[in-house]
């Protein structure tokens, strides 16, 4: 069981933020990573359409063999995380509860934000979470679709993404916060625009990172973490890392370079249907 790997999904290159982290976090640690560019957007979709697709793609991670899969995907994580965790005999983990645990921890003034795509923002699983940690807590909310385009043509830290970053945070100038949580795959990459839009004094939450180290946490508790000693007599072993698409293996490896950098070579294409 050790030796499977980590199952990643998202919706489409966001989460790849998040595969990078794990990566980072857990060098020895295998991932395999599926990309729903078929589908993406999630964040426009209802719940009942995430969900199918969430369980197909679990399905088809699952019958790869994986030890855990890591919903990396936040419209996924709050509309689809409990039917998976009912149908997988894995431990399933998503984004939103990790983010919101490190968001109640870093708020001084009890007061924090949430930014992400309508669909995050529309299901309340911020505020459920962020509750569940700490009731006091007020919650502010701001849905950001255009930063996920912004993000795909790696419109990163110009004039564009300037003004859309002060177009939306503007918001938290009548609803001040302390700490803004990223709750979408893609904000991390935007963490420039966003820091200038919001100021220096207001802390980002990147679920990712958040994320990671929850995943570092419970491999652990459950004897399931691969260190050096795992190496197995190869003492170069670091993870070895395989990406699945459902659409265009190639404009995922040009785009995904902006997440991932060149590490990113090769992408498969499957289907799962329609
Ligand atoms: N991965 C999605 C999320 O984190 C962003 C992109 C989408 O809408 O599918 O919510």
């Amino acid at each position: 069981m050790k030796k499977l790997p980590i199952g990643i999904f998202d919706s489409g290159l966001g989460g790849l933020t998040v595969q990078r982290e794990i990566a980072l976090a857990l060098p020895y640690e295998d991932t395999i990573y599926l990309g729903d560019t078929a589908h993406v957007p999630y964040g426009t979709k209802s719940v009942q359409t995430v969900t199918r697709y969430s369980k197909r793609i679990a399905e088809f991670l699952s019958e790869k063999g994986i030890k855990l899969l890591v919903v990396a995907c936040n419209t996924a994580s709050a509309y689809a995380l409990d039917e998976l965790r009912k149908t997988l005999d894995i431990p399933v983990i998503g984004v939103i509860d990790p983010g919101a645990q490190m968001a109640v921890a870093s708020t001084k003034t009890m007061r924090v934000g949430v930014i992400g795509t309508e669909g995050t923002v529309r299901s309340g699983a911020y505020f459920d979470a962020i509750k569940a940690h700490n009731v006091k807590v007020s919650v502010f909310f701001k849905a950001c679709p255009l930063f996920v385009p912004l993000a795909e043509e790696g419109m990163l830290d110009n004039k564009i993404a300037a003004l859309t970053a002060s177009h939306y945070l503007g918001y938290f100038k009548e609803h001040p916060v302390d700490t803004v949580v990223l709750g979408c795959t893609h904000y991390p990459l935007l963490k420039e625009a966003i820091t200038k839009a919001l100021g220096r004094n207001v802390t980002l939450i990147d679920s990712a990172e958040a994320t990671a180290i929850e995943v570092r946490e419970l491999l652990s508790k459950e004897e399931l973490l691969r260190t050096e000693v795992e190496k197995e007599g190869d003492s170069d072993r670091i993870g070895s890392h395989k990406f699945y698409v459902t659409d265009s293996p190639e404009r995922f490896i040009q785009v995904g370079r902006h997440f991932l950098g060149d590490t990113l070579a090769e992408a498969e294409l499957v289907d799962l249907g329609g």
